[in-house]
């Protein structure tokens, strides 16, 4: 099969997946308007060309919070990463070391922040919600520490989990899913070989290895479900900003008034993010939401986003619109599902080469000389609000 964009890689990964796994990944909360409005806002937003500026070679490096990064993409924290490849986990952070971008572990993933951390030199970024176990907070928060892990993004847009009709169905949950899920792996025998039988143990490493025993992908959903806290406001959180010493980002922001008590707060940066349409349906996309909540909280802090990137275009928008990087979600699972190590890998090559044209012909030639001028004003808002 020609892989030649990150929409080849999900056709790859629909193949190489059992539906429930697919599904998982490819889809979002109730009718999934959201995560379409993700996709459509961002590509609906023209760019602005311009010729001729003898732009030369183009330099994407950049720096978060005093990071060198080669491309201004971080990859998103996604969770059960290694049951889409064999210890998944390992294989995204060499492919992110490899090509000079941050790799950010899941809470939920299934290799322990240990297990990643000893096997990639650049440290990893670190994912946590606000859970009702505290001691697990102060726990994973400790151990990340110790591994070398100095960035803790946030996730501030999980109080609760939104319904996600797909699993229902798919076997992730619902009736008889265990044996639904048995039979799927039956029937994608190579990804039963290597992910389902070598790819073990398949349970939630961080939350095991705090428990002493394991948590298996059975009780992942009611895990979840059970720990999330929709009581936590503010002020509960003063203490994880005092435990933790490192960069701390806050995931989940979409509005610009919640962007302003994140400066209050002291978080040094946000992500601008629905959970690529995972949890509110119906709320704004990354792509509407961006501008203005950049605008509110620019100087105070730095200013990340995600949900709906498909592309090295898309990447350009969401900078122009006034994001310092973008982080990187289902397509890099794709790539990963499809190939491993080595389709991350190719999917950040490619993200690399659709930048360079996307700058080339908008007269940017640093990251840094991307801005809403980049951006053809007006025609951006032809396919607003059609989800
Ligand atoms: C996620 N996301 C997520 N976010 C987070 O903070 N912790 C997590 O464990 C997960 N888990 C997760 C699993 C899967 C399968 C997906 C697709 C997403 C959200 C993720 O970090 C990011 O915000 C979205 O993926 C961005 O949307 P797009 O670009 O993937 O559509
Ligand atoms: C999700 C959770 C794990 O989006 O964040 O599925």
């Amino acid at each position: 099969m020609i892989i030649s964009s990150a929409g080849d890689y999900r056709a790859a990964a629909k193949r190489r997946l059992p539906p429930f796994l697919f599904h998982y990944i490819d889809g979002g909360a109730y009718e999934e308007v959201t995560m379409r409005r993700n996709v459509r806002d961002l590509q609906a937003l023209a760019l602005r060309q311009r010729v001729l500026g003898g732009v030369g070679e183009v330099d994407l490096a950049t720096k978060l919070f005093d990071e060198d990064l080669k491309l201004p993409v971080v990859l998103a924290p996604v969770g059960l990463t290694g049951m889409y490849a064999r210890r998944g986990e390992v294989q995204a952070a060499r492919a992110a070391a490899g090509k000079g971008v941050p790799f950010t572990l899941s809470s939920v993933s299934v290799c322990p922040i240990e297990e990643v951390q000893s096997q990639v030199a650049r440290p990893i970024w670190f994912q946590l919600y606000v859970l009702k176990d505290r001691g697990f907070m102060r726990n994973v928060l400790e151990r990340a520490w110790a591994a070398g892990v100095r960035r803790l993004v946030f996730t501030v847009d999980m109080p609760v989990p939104g319904a996600r009709y797909r699993d229902a169905h798919s076997g992730m949950s619902g009736p008889f899913a265990a044996s639904r899920r048995m039979l799927q792996a039956v029937c994608h025998p190579r990804w039963a070989w290597e992910v389902g039988l070598w790819g073990r143990p398949h349970d939630l490493g961080n939350i095991s290895t705090y428990l002493g025993h394991r948590i298996q992908l059975a009780d992942y959903i009611g895990w979840l479900g059970n720990n999330f806290d929709p009581a936590i406001g503010w002020a509960d959180l003063d203490w994880i900003r005092e435990a933790w010493k490192g960069t701390m980002i806050l995931k989940g922001i979409l509005d610009p008034a919640d962007a302003r008590e994140a400066v209050r707060f002291g978080a040094d940066g946000i992500v601008v993010s629905n959970h690529g349409g995972r949890q509110l349906d119906g709320v704004l996309s990354s792509a509407r939401a961006l501008p203005a909540v950049a605008d509110a909280v620019q100087g105070d802090l730095t200013v990340l986003a995600d949900s709906g990137v498909r592309s090295g275009l898309d990447v350009v928008r969401l900078i122009a619109e006034g994001a310092r990087g973008v982080l990187l979600g289902r397509p890099f699972v794709y790539a990963l599902a499809a190939a491993g190590e080595r389709g991350v890998a190719h999917l950040l090559d490619l993200i690399a080469g659709e930048m360079r044209v996307a700058m080339t012909l908008t007269g940017a030639r640093r990251i840094a000389d991307i801005s809403r001028d980049s951006l053809a004003a007006g025609i951006g808002d032809a396919g607003f609000g059609m989800g």
